[in-house]
């Protein structure tokens, strides 16, 4: 199993390798040398994600990979030339892994399982007759626009304008999307960038795989999964990582030390905190989070804050406002990183301010947890759609990317108070009912993944017979 070398991609990754080795199956489980470092730093030299797993039982071995660039080289700030090296040289090194892998265990039957994202999997699946699994991490819509890529270009609609005044009414199964909503890398803004010309060559290549998981639940995405069905076999898998039974394991997936903010939290009174973040990826700038700054303190609510270390789009570490530390006396918590998950369950916590990477959203409705969306780039609009307007336990910070300390402070009082945030509560209750239902034992993850299992070594007998 190769994931994208990114934290929400790595999450989703590690609860489906537990998932697919509580089912018999041995895993290897593969990091980039780079992350491999990360855990380093942060577990010591036995930095391995399932040690544990493996002492209660599972099946799951761990294998580094270069990437083909050095370790200190760095990722985060040199984005475009990394991508560049993992399109170009990335696919003879997995190549030759997976070869020398084979060559030493040759009993076993493998199959291959990849991030969607990457574009290599068919030649490599072909190359040594595999089957070919994909899984894409985030949500079937925004899987479903960049498949049918051809379909926006025959409607000039590729690149997708943002003052574009029709919206896409034609992709199946999926509602009329207006281009604010569109993926970043789909937007004339966007389409000069590496992850553009990636996407398209990731989705071309998707559909020449056996089998395709998604890290989404049906009863959240019905009509789009099912036109998705059309094409190919697709199996909505998520959400994963909230499965009772897998987290009687014990996995190291954070790639950064988490501050722990339950002291804190523990004489605050119940809904009355926001928790603001913006996931661990994308950059923003120096004039956004002084916006926020100054937002938080004149709506006068408590919040726990993460500031993570290179989140500026620059390189300046001076983030906050100067004397920001002083000017929240104890009515805010500045954090590097922090558990999100044990964040957002505690009852404290009434609200998230969010930048709705997929992950972020499917713990804000796991718990229960109403957003305030902002939005940055990738699929993070098309998420905010969904959050808003199709499941309805969210609101929009502000149009556009730059904000207003007065207009945000308004906005946040507003929606930790009143009737108004008691409805959005409500439809959040309404979601962490429907996920404990599609988790239950015998609920609908557990069939859909007999199904793809029984599928799965359907297509693994089919080629080894040839
Ligand atoms: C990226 C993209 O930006 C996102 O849009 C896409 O859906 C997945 O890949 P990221 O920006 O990191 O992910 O956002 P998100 O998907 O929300 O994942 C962040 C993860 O980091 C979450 O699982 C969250 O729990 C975790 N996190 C975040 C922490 O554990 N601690 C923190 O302090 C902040």
């Amino acid at each position: 199993m190769i994931s994208l070398p990114h934290q929400g991609h790595i999450n989703p990754f590690i609860y489906l390798a537990l998932k697919l080795a509580s089912k018999g199956i041995s895993v290897t489980f593969v990091h980039l040398e780079s992350v491999h470092h990360k855990l380093l730093s942060k577990l010591g030299p036995q930095a391995d994600p399932f040690s544990l797993a493996r002492h209660s039982g599972l099946d799951i071995r761990y294998a580094t990979i270069s990437d083909g660039l050095p370790l200190e080289f760095d990722r985060d700030l040199h984005f475009e030339e990394h991508w560049g090296v993992i399109l170009r040289d990335f696919p003879a090194l997995v190549d030759e892994f997976v070869g020398e892998m084979m060559r030493s265990e040759p009993d076993f039957d493998y199959f291959l399982m990849t991030d969607t994202f990457y574009p290599w999997p068919p030649a490599i699946a072909s190359k040594y007759n595999l089957v070919n699994v994909s899984f894409w991490t985030q949500t079937a819509l925004t899987f479903a626009l960049p498949y049918h890529w051809h379909l926006l270009e025959q409607n000039g609609h590729f690149p997708c304008k943002d003052d574009m005044e029709e919206e896409i009414d034609y992709i199946p199964g999926v509602e009329p999307i207006n281009a604010k909503d569109v993926m970043s890398y789909l937007k004339e803004s966007g389409q000069a960038s590496i992850v553009t010309k990636a996407m398209a060559a990731a989705l071309d290549a998707v559909k020449s795989a056996d089998l395709i998981l998604h890290n989404t639940m049906l009863e959240l995405e019905p009509e789009t999964l099912s036109a998705l069905n059309e094409y190919q076999p697709n199996y909505a898998v998520g959400p994963l990582n909230f499965s009772k039974s897998l987290h009687s394991y014990t996995v190291s997936n954070s790639l950064r030390s988490e501050a722990d903010c339950t002291d804190w939290l523990q004489y605050k009174p119940p809904n009355s905190v926001l928790y603001v973040s913006f996931g661990s990826f994308v950059h923003t700038t120096k004039q956004v989070i002084e916006e926020l700054a100054h937002g938080l303190l004149l709506s006068g609510v408590d919040f726990v804050w993460v500031i993570r270390t290179g989140m500026l789009s620059c390189d300046d570490t001076d983030v906050l406002p100067e004397g920001f530390g002083d000017m929240i006396e104890g009515k805010g918590l500045v954090v590097p990183w922090c558990n999100q998950m044990s964040v957002l369950s505690n009852t404290a916590v009434g609200g998230f301010l969010s930048h709705c990477g997929w992950n972020s959203t499917l713990e804000s409705m796991w718990c229960g947890v109403p957003m305030i969306c902002y939005p940055i780039a990738y699929d993070q609009t098309a998420n905010r759609k969904l959050v808003i307007e199709k499941w309805k336990f969210g609101v929009n910070l502000c149009d556009g990317e730059s904000l207003d300390r007065v207009e945000i402070a308004e906005k946040i009082k507003g929606f930790l108070s009143g009737a108004y945030s008691e409805n959005l509560r409500q439809e959040a209750s309404k979601l962490k009912e429907a996920m404990e239902k599609v988790l239950e034992i015998d609920g609908s993850l557990d069939r859909t993944f007999d199904q793809f299992m029984e599928d799965l070594k359907a297509k693994m007998d089919a080629k080894t017979k040839f």
